[in-house]
């Protein structure tokens, strides 16, 4: 493994190593210590994995009074030798031959002084709780996703796009967005009574983007597999521990693909990119599942290593009234799946991954392709347990007077979407695609129970703190 420099040895590498009595440099923030006049037990981490490394430094070091001052949160350069370590529940340990404090932390004052500290407290301390064991482990299992996403598309041969995140055009219809503005707030120019955007910075009014999508469909009309993997922004006012205004989407679209096609590529890739957290992240996965009382090994595992069950929305509707529950919001043809409809089909019905397909159309996007019944479009939603709706896609549609009929259907304006339009004006083509939601990814792998601690700065009505 490469060293981050020549001075510095990773702890996570220093743990499997075996070159006992050989000089190291360690870098990190001190966990705990505790010791005598005698001698000190350091416990440093350094974020590159979950466990510390102990590091033994004798009363006879030169500063001595100063590393018995050490506490929790100081950060520290140790030179010393590696050791076997005689010591249960390790194999390794330091022996120092000198402490440098590269910064003290008052322990009267440190926030993470106290063990049972809340997740909502340690929300307020967003900027201090990737240093907690929890968070460390959430992060870089957060991290060992994003780098299986891209592994399984540049696999198959994917490109990688980079859409706008400032747009025009409303993707999802419905979701609120954030407008995006230089105008005089206190005093913006006005023509007929109405804010004129003709002279915002844009030359019309422009907003954060809901989604890729439409960008994305506009490179795999030329390029034919590409995805995106970017921040998108929604301005709903939902309080829920699976929503957040500001999160990350992987959208990949592919030319020449339908509906079934992919929903067998969605599949393909949940297995892929949960069965690379349990290959790569096991110790993570223990620890959170203890810490989360989920028992995520099996609810990985499973994922993994069984067919998800497709169904219809209509058949979806029909198993929801048959289930003889009642719901808050009684299902009903033409209504949307609500989260307690997608826990039950996922829970209780199914024990695992299920994916809806064709919706009625009044519920779902523009773009999205009708079917031959008329009365629905060729949507998917993948629902997994714990969560619900994980992914959202369809088949697109690549018909232009269809589409052309649709956008005026919902009253949109075609010349808002000439470009979009465009497409399947010059060599249209069949396709598909689907965004899957990082951060309820993020949720599933880790077990952890609300979206806003697994994304490292949540924004959420009325917090954008950090
Ligand atoms: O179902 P959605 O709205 O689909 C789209 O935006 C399509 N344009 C995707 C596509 O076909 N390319 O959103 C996709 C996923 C959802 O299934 C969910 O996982 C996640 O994005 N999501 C959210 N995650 C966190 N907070 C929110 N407010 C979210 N809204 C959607
Ligand atoms: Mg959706």
């Amino acid at each position: 493994m490469p060293q981050p420099t020549k001075y510095r040895k990773r702890i996570k590498d220093l743990l499997v190593s075996e070159e006992y009595g050989v000089p190291v440099t360690i870098k990190g923030w001190i966990k705990t210590r505790r010791g005598s006049k005698k001698f000190s037990f350091l416990e440093i981490n350094d974020g590159s994995c979950l466990e510390n490394i102990q590091v033994v430094a004798d009363g006879g070091l030169p500063g001595y009074g100063e590393i018995e001052k050490l506490s929790v949160g100081c950060c520290v350069r140790v030179e010393g030798k590696l050791v076997k370590s005689p010591a249960k529940g390790q194999t390794v340990e330091v022996h120092a031959s000198e402490v440098f404090v590269y910064g003290w932390s008052d322990p009267d004052e440190y926030p993470l002084q106290k063990k049972a500290t809340s997740m909502e407290f340690l929300r307020q301390v967003a900027h201090l709780r990737p240093r907690t064991n929890t968070f460390g482990a959430v992060f870089r299992i957060r991290n060992a996703l994003a780098f299986a996403i891209h592994k399984f598309f540049q696999e198959r041969g994917f490109i990688y796009v980079h859409t706008p995140i400032i747009t025009a055009s409303d993707c999802e219809g419905g979701a609120e967005m954030f407008q995006a503005t230089t105008l005089d707030l206190d005093n913006p120019p006005r023509k007929d009574g109405k804010v004129d955007f003709t002279r915002d910075f844009f030359g019309k009014a422009a907003k954060l983007t809901v989604s890729g999508q439409l960008g994305a469909e506009l490179f795999a009309a030329a390029m034919t597999d590409v995805y995106t993997f970017g921040p998108t922004f929604r301005a709903e006012n939902s309080q829920t521990p699976r929503h957040l205004a500001e999160f990350w989407m992987i959208e990949p679209e592919m030319a020449f693909c339908d509906a079934r096609e992919n929903a067998d590529l969605a599949e393909e890739f949940l297995k892929y990119i949960f069965r690379s957290v349990l290959e790569n992240c096991r110790k993570d996965v223990a620890f959170l599942e203890k810490r989360n009382e989920v028992d995520l090994t099996a609810r990985l595992k499973k994922l993994v290593e069984t067919g998800f069950i497709r169904i219809t929305y209509t058949e979806a509707m029909r198993l929801l009234k048959e289930s003889g529950k009642s719901f808050e919001f009684p299902p009903e043809w033409g209504k949307d799946l609500q989260t307690e409809h997608e826990r039950y089909l996922t829970e209780e019905k199914f024990h695992g991954p299920v994916v809806v397909t064709d919706f009625p159309k009044e519920i779902k996007a523009f773009y999205m392709r009708v079917n031959e019944d008329g009365k629905t479009v060729g949507a998917m939603d993948v629902l997994v347990p714990g969560i619900g709706e994980i992914i959202g896609g369809s088949q697109r549609e690549e018909r232009l007077d269809v589409l052309r009929g649709r956008i005026k259907e919902l009253g949109l304006r075609e010349e808002d979407y000439w470009w979009y339009l465009d497409i399947r004006r010059f060599g249209t083509v069949p396709h598909s695609g689907f965004g899957l939601g990082f951060e309820r990814t993020v949720l599933f792998a880790t077990g952890m129970h609300n979206i806003r601690d697994v994304i490292p700065f949540p924004r959420v009505p009325n917090n954008a703190e950090f």
